[in-house]
């Protein structure tokens, strides 16, 4: 991957100057100069609305972060990303979860080899055990149907089947019950055994590289407490796992037949579109899981083919380039006003900041600009009884991105109105904000005193002009949440590909688990080496004494 300057290049360049304008512009002002303003900045595809119009943007604004994106070669990437081409190249691998969404008649070939039989091969195997599942002729071992099913993994293996079975909660089986157990903390697992029967719970141990600390642990855990019911012979009817290393898992005593595979070059913040959903596909049967696929690979088309200029993920790409390295925000609120997406939030955290988190160009150069923001956020409308005031008036700008769903899977009546009266008068209030004058004209029509108008005004001003991007879903259906979630995986791209970084590797949480590992040992051990930092080693000897050493 050729490396990109961001600041070197001409386009950034022109957007600095364009920036000096950008800087005055008030967005109220925008709004009343253009009537069409919300035609021009608003565009849909593969199911998703996007208003981009409550941003300090113009069409040439736009043009130019388009241009900045074509300097940077986004579009060759990406075709060299669909390719199968290695581009995470600093552990030599492809990066094709878009493969994992592809119909069986494809060809991606990795190596010579065309994937898509492999891959359709597996969501075979994955329908027909799912469906086995659900319809109760696979068993505990006392001949029961499974009741619950147990996700064990962590990041990748965790995240995306969890966010996506409360996502899709209205189409799971009405028998089945969905846990997810990630921690190492043992509070994590210890809560849950008491609820669940051995003899109808289902564990699946999903690790991409089955050596990852905490679910191995988990995992142990869980058979441990499994035997203490049945035998070692019972172990396959409650056993299955997830990932790429075939030997590992047999060597932790669940056969290959009981493993789903995947590839080295779908990446853990990218594999729920991987045997990483199986809980989601036996939660919502196959049929839904391949939906849920449809709609990544609409967004993938889209991104694939259209111009950067009506491109869903480049532009919320760019856009956010602009607020981060030309506005100056450090961060971006996610909103989902739907309660369905709560766990949105934390999954799109992994997905930007483990993917972009980085301080280092593709060559190893140091970045000299700001990269990945950091993302938080919380539904709506809970986050506005807690963190909004912030947004409103604190003293940083943190642009929004609102997710709001047009129809809801529930019956009650006036609820979905005021949600999204909420979210809109949310987006509204940002961009508006509330002048001095119009604070005074509001409280002198209330009867406030002048003395108490002067004094209230600066506490009751909002700045206004504060972006925010709005993302309208028809309904939360497993083919729109598949699109969704395609639409912030390829923007993840298209920032990385500006910014010149590998979005796809993570070494970056290497370091943390080394020397827990070293840690461990003095925790569990006879002796500490004292050989830390005056802080860790005073820490451990806390730990120690409370455990009785
Ligand atoms: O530690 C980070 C990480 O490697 C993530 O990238 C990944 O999703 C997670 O750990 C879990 O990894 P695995 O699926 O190999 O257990």
């Amino acid at each position: 991957m050729p490396t990109f300057s961001l600041p070197a290049s001409a386009p950034y360049k022109a957007l600095q100057q364009h920036l000096s304008d950008a800087k005055q512009w008030q967005m109220r002002d925008l709004f009343k100069q253009d009537s069409d303003r919300f035609d021009k900045f608003s565009l849909e595809a593969a199911g998703l609305f996007i208003d981009f119009s409550k941003n300090i943007i113009n069409e040439n604004t736009l043009s130019l972060l388009c241009d900045l994106a074509r300097d940077a070669q986004v579009e060759s990437q990406r075709e060299a990303m669909f390719a199968g081409d290695k581009i995470n190249l600093t552990e030599k691998r492809a990066v094709l979860h878009t493969a994992l969404r592809r119909p069986a008649s494809d060809t991606v070939m990795v190596d010579g080899h065309n994937v898509v039989p492999d891959v359709h091969a597996v969501l075979d195997r994955m329908g027909a055990f799912a469906e086995r599942v659900r319809n109760g002729t696979w068993r505990g071992y006392d001949d029961r149907e499974i009741t619950d099913i147990v996700n064990i993994g962590i990041g990748g293996s965790y995240l995306g089947p969890k966010m996506t079975c409360q996502a899709l909660r209205p189409f799971v089986h009405s028998r089945l019950k969905l846990h997810f157990i990630s921690n190492v903390d043992g509070h994590d697992l210890a809560a849950l055994l008491p609820q669940i029967n051995p003899a109808t719970t289902l564990f699946i141990v999903a690790s991409k590289t089955f050596t990852t600390s905490e679910t191995m642990t988990n995992a142990q855990s869980a058979r441990a407490w499994l035997l203490r019911s049945t035998t070692e012979a019972h172990l396959a009817k409650h056993f299955v796992a997830v990932s790429t290393q075939t030997d590992l898992v047999t060597r932790f005593g669940i056969a290959e037949e009981n493993m789903f595979p995947f590839w080295d070059w779908v990446g853990g913040r990218y594999s729920v579109w991987s045997a990483i959903g199986l809980s989601l596909a036996i939660a919502i049967g196959i049929d839904n899981f391949k939906a849920f696929l449809a709609g990544a690979h609409a967004m993938d088309q889209h991104f694939r083919t259209a111009p950067l200029e009506k491109n869903l993920p480049a532009l919320m790409g760019l856009v956010g380039i602009w607020n981060r390295n030309f506005l100056g925000s450090d961060s971006v609120s996610i909103a989902p006003y739907h309660q369905d997406l709560a766990l949105f939030p934390g999954y799109l955290q992994q997905l930007e900041m483990e993917s972009n988190g980085k301080r280092v160009h593709v060559d190893g150069n140091a970045v000299d600009f700001a990269t990945c923001p950091v993302i938080w956020g919380d539904t709506g409308t809970n986050g506005q009884h807690a963190y909004f005031q912030l947004l409103h008036q604190g003293s940083d700008v943190i642009p929004v991105d609102f997710i709001a769903v047009l129809k809801p899977s529930h019956q009650l009546p006036l609820h979905q109105e005021r949600l999204l009266a909420n979210c809109f008068a949310q987006s509204e209030a940002f961009m508006r904000g509330k002048s001095a004058d119009e604070v005074r004209k509001e409280m002198q029509a209330q009867g406030v005193s002048d003395n108490d108008i002067e004094l209230l005004i600066p506490h009751r001003t909002f700045p206004g002009n504060r972006p925010s991007t709005t993302i309208l879903l028809d309904e939360l259906t497993p083919a729109a949440l598949g699109a969704l979630i395609a639409l912030y995986e390829h923007k993840v791209f298209v920032q990385g590909v500006v910014w010149g970084l590998n979005s796809f590797d993570q070494w970056g949480v290497e370091l943390g688990k080394v020397l827990a590992k070293t840690i461990e040992g003095e925790l569990t051990g006879a002796t500490v080496s004292a050989q830390h930092d005056g802080s860790t080693n005073g820490l451990i000897a806390r730990a120690r004494t409370a455990a009785g050493k």
